[in-house]
């Protein structure tokens, strides 16, 4: 994650990281669990090391929602917590993958993912995605490749709701026609899916982890657009070994389960029924956010530049045309006190990105979202 500020003066205005409404991480039923537990005697069995697979009472809550919210079966053995959805990653790429093998992900996809599995020595190859995400037809293509190849892939990564950064959600047809080729292939599937929750409108279809029935599938959550970042806590959920195969690994075994103590804390606020109200305010909140902008697009940019239209998450991705380059415009934006994110850091060849942009509507207030929209617009328009 990058550790530029949001807000680098009173004027500018950040549409920049993809960093939670700054108003909504300190809640009073947050403040209030908090208190609850420092006056529990678990709370200093919480500061010892923790048992390696989480706090067995955040795991149940865990377990409970998904199972609510998914209509699945989990048992408590399938689900583990970790230090956010980047350690989760990071341990499914030390586990999973080898230095030099082959990993497939999308095309644009998460800069820091990108980061981790570069930091093993993985050989990525990119699936283009289109309005219903990942091309099933380039993935099949792809994987014909690499199995005749001495190096076939193990592994497709992939952010199936509400992706960053893109904004796009990947179709139940083509969440069929993936977990096919997963099978055909020997292929597994790892779903990070940390915007889950904050779906705005439709239902969104089965994960690839309910599809496949939890076989060769790994699911991973996050409290960090849900509640707050700097909890630093996620979990994942997979087959029982592979749960117990996270657990056993050194750095598990070593320091224990993730944050006992802020686990603790978390399974108060949880158990309480705290975050699913939360979690319905933020939908609503990132909803309306997600129309101003949308609105302020429409109204302000000039012809040729497209973006997507998202149902729910934190971002919308702009297409430039051709002749503009989008760090140019990032500058020139900058220059004008908006921050936007280039398209070039969330591929493998940075040059797929020269013509987009990323915009978060989660983090700036709603009328600073229409003025950004607007001076960028303007930006664009002068360039062309
Ligand atoms: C797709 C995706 N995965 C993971 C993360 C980071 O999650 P965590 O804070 O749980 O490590 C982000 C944050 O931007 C994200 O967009």
């Amino acid at each position: 994650m990058q550790s530029l500020p949001q807000s680098a003066t009173a004027d500018t205005i950040s549409l920049l990281l993809g960093h939670p409404d700054p108003t909504t991480l300190f809640t009073p039923e947050f403040q209030a669990a908090v208190e609850r537990t420092l006056a529990l005697p678990q709370a200093l069995t919480a500061l010892q090391y923790g048992n390696e697979q989480g706090n067995l009472a955040l795991i149940d809550y865990l377990v409970g929602k998904i199972n609510r919210d998914q209509g699945l079966g989990i048992s408590s053995r399938q689900l583990m917590i970790t230090g956010g959805s980047t350690h989760a990653v990071d341990l499914v790429a030390r586990l999973y993958t080898r230095p030099g093998g082959a990993v497939i992900v999308e095309a644009p996809t998460y800069a820091d993912s990108l980061h981790i599995f570069r930091d093993h020595g993985i050989e990525l190859h990119g699936v283009p995605l289109d309005e219903q995400g990942a091309r099933v037809d380039e993935l099949e293509k792809l994987l014909t490749r690499l199995s005749a190849s001495d190096n076939p892939a193990k592994l497709f990564y992939t952010i199936p709701n509400f992706h960053n950064p893109t904004g796009i959600t990947l179709s139940q047809q083509r969440r069929v026609e993936i977990v096919r080729l997963a099978r055909q292939y020997n292929l597994m599937l790892v779903e990070d899916d940390v915007y889950r929750d904050l779906a705005f409108e439709a239902d969104i279809p089965p994960s690839l982890f309910a599809l496949t029935e939890g076989v060769n599938a790994i699911h991973i959550g996050s409290f960090s657009k849900t509640l707050a970042p700097g909890l630093r806590l996620g979990w994942l959920t997979a087959a029982p070994e592979t749960v117990q195969r996270f657990v056993n690994c050194g750095t598990t075994q070593m320091g224990g389960g993730a944050s006992p103590f802020t686990a603790q804390i978390l399974a108060e606020y949880c158990r309480s029924g705290c975050w699913e109200p939360h979690i319905e305010h933020l939908r609503r909140l990132y909803q309306s956010r997600r129309d101003i902008m949308l609105t302020a697009l429409e109204r302000w940019m000039p012809a040729g530049v497209t973006w997507t239209q998202p149902d729910g998450g934190f971002f919308i991705w702009l297409t430039l045309p051709d002749d503009l380059q989008a760090r140019d415009i990032k500058q020139q934006a900058r220059a004008r006190g908006v921050m936007v994110a280039a398209g070039e850091g969330y591929f493998l060849d940075p040059a797929d990105g020269a013509h987009h942009l990323r915009l978060t509507y989660s983090f700036a207030p709603p009328s600073d979202i229409e003025r950004a929209v607007r001076i960028l617009a303007e930006v664009i328009g002068s360039s062309g």
